[in-house]
């Protein structure tokens, strides 16, 4: 990749010869708000002088952001970590360098632990400092091990680099905002409580100038992200106090914004306000991605979720009253301690009575410090994995039968990069499947009216509609 010495900093340039820019290879894991924040730090290492390459061999700094929610999650990172040290130890041999560091819910969670267990790590970063990135880096490239997993009291967010234009149009026409992180919660299986800390809110002037950013830099999308997403509260200009359907009626004024998502919610925080922005507001997708996790009360009870599979039911009632085009997406667990034959068809019920559009499921996977983990009766790894087995076949025929619903239908089409085949592109259905349609290259960010012919196995085939 060539560099042009007048986009470097000065400490780069020697003399008139352009010294080569550093190269970060970065490696993303687990949830949308990982991809959000390795964006973040990506543009916070540019203003160093680095950029990006997707090749790791090329890469004098590779950072890894990890996800924690499983254990399998967790040990990804660890096999990955034991392939880079090869490469690192092949680099060195050369005589070049590669700093590795660790960054997301694996870092917060292990801390020091990663240096004894991955000892070619230089750097250990939680997802509350990565402000405090460069200056680690700078650490870590003069031979100190660096571990900044202190939750910061200054507010990251107003220390990262808001997205640049230029970068902006280089991701594309859709984009993820992190409106709200962390969560108060404790649901007795989960550690984002632990990894992400507790639940804080962006500020609305915050919020709405970095969505004007990206709207400028030519994204017509937003989804704005939280671990919490409906938990999102904060000041309204008027003094008022806004939940995330009054943030989400202000970010629609945005001209050029055409559409608005977001995720996760939590049952217990969708209140009439978010509900009425789905009845009213034309730019808010009807999608919801809401998860319950179990169908039985009493396993929601243990999982300390708050609520039981009724008040679930009348309320996704309620949603659907006020949007009826929504579609609906969840999470599920099977296997969380104590669940019996009886609790996993209260959950197969549930989802039949819900008729879910697309879904996650999951075996439980006990987490260290987290109540769930020190609870008796762990069911066997055989039988979640029938139970995960039947759950998951009867969502696939949900989703398999809601994309055959969409077929014949109009829709808007939001164009957002090139398809599998030449003169195709793809888009987004407004309940977030993939779509196929042919059209031209500078097509992409127009949204265009389309009828969907065909429902493949993982996306729609529509043609345009003169
Ligand atoms: N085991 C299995 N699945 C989990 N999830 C969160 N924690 C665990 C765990 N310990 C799932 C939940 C959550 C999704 C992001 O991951 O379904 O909604
Ligand atoms: Fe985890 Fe529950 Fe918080 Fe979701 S609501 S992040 S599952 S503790």
């Amino acid at each position: 990749m060539t560099q042009d010495t007048a986009l470097l900093p000065k400490s780069l340039v020697a003399g008139d010869e352009p010294v080569p820019a550093r190269k970060v290879f970065v490696k993303t894991y687990g949830c949308q708000m990982n991809v959000y924040d390795s964006d973040r730090m990506s543009d916070a290492l540019s203003r160093d002088g680095y950029v990006a390459t997707d090749v790791v061999e090329d890469a004098d700094f590779v950072l890894l952001n990890t996800c924690h929610i499983r254990e399998k999650a967790a040990e990804k990172v660890y096999s990955e970590l034991g392939r880079l040290r090869e490469l690192k130890k092949a680099k060195a041999s050369e005589g070049r360098e590669m700093v590795i560091g660790v960054a997301g819910c694996v870092a917060q969670a292990e801390g020091n632990e990663i240096l004894r267990r991955a000892p070619a790590v230089d750097l250990v970063i939680g997802p509350q400092t990565y402000h405090r990135l460069p200056e680690a880096l700078k650490r870590a490239r003069s031979g100190e091990r660096v571990v900044e997993t202190d939750y910061a009291i200054e507010d990251k967010f107003e220390h990262l680099p808001a997205p640049d234009k230029v970068k902006t149009r280089a991701r594309g026409v859709t984009a993820f905002l992190t409106v709200q992180e962390g969560c108060d919660k404790f649901c007795a299986f989960c550690v984002v409580p632990y990894t992400r800390g507790a639940e804080v809110s962006r500020p609305v002037a915050q919020i709405v100038a970095e969505a004007e950013k990206l709207v400028d830099g030519g994204v017509r999308e937003i989804t704005l992200l939280g671990q919490n997403v409906n938990a999102w509260h904060g000041t309204g200009p008027d003094g008022g106090d806004w939940g995330l359907g009054d943030l989400l009626r202000r970010l629609g004024e945005i001209d050029g914004l055409a559409r608005l998502r977001y995720t996760t919610s939590h049952p217990r925080d969708m209140d009439e306000s978010l509900i009425e922005a789905h009845r009213s507001m034309t730019k808010l997708m009807p999608y919801l991605h809401l998860p319950i996790q179990s169908g039985s009360d009493r396993i929601l009870k243990a999982m300390n979720r708050r609520h039981t599979a009724a008040e679930y039911l009348a309320l996704v009632e309620r949603i659907r009253r006020a949007q009826p085009d929504l579609a609906l997406s969840g999470d599920f667990i099977v296997g969380f301690p104590g669940e019996t034959e009886a609790d996993f068809e209260d959950t197969m019920r549930l989802v039949e009575a819900v008729g879910y559009a697309q879904a996650f499921s999951f075996k439980y996977s006990s987490r260290p410090g987290t109540p769930g983990a020190d609870l008796k009766d762990q069911v066997p790894e055989d039988v979640k994995a029938k139970r995960l087995e039947r759950l998951q076949f009867l969502l696939i025929n949900q989703q398999r039968d809601f994309a055959a619903s969409c077929v014949g239908r109009e829709i808007d089409l939001l164009l957002e990069k090139p398809g599998r085949m030449p003169g195709q592109l793809v888009g987004r259905s407004p309940w977030l499947q993939p779509v196929n349609v042919d059209a031209k290259r500078s097509q992409i960010g127009d949204i265009i009216r389309v009828r969907i012919t065909r429902a493949g196995p993982n996306s729609l085939f529509a043609e345009v509609i003169e």
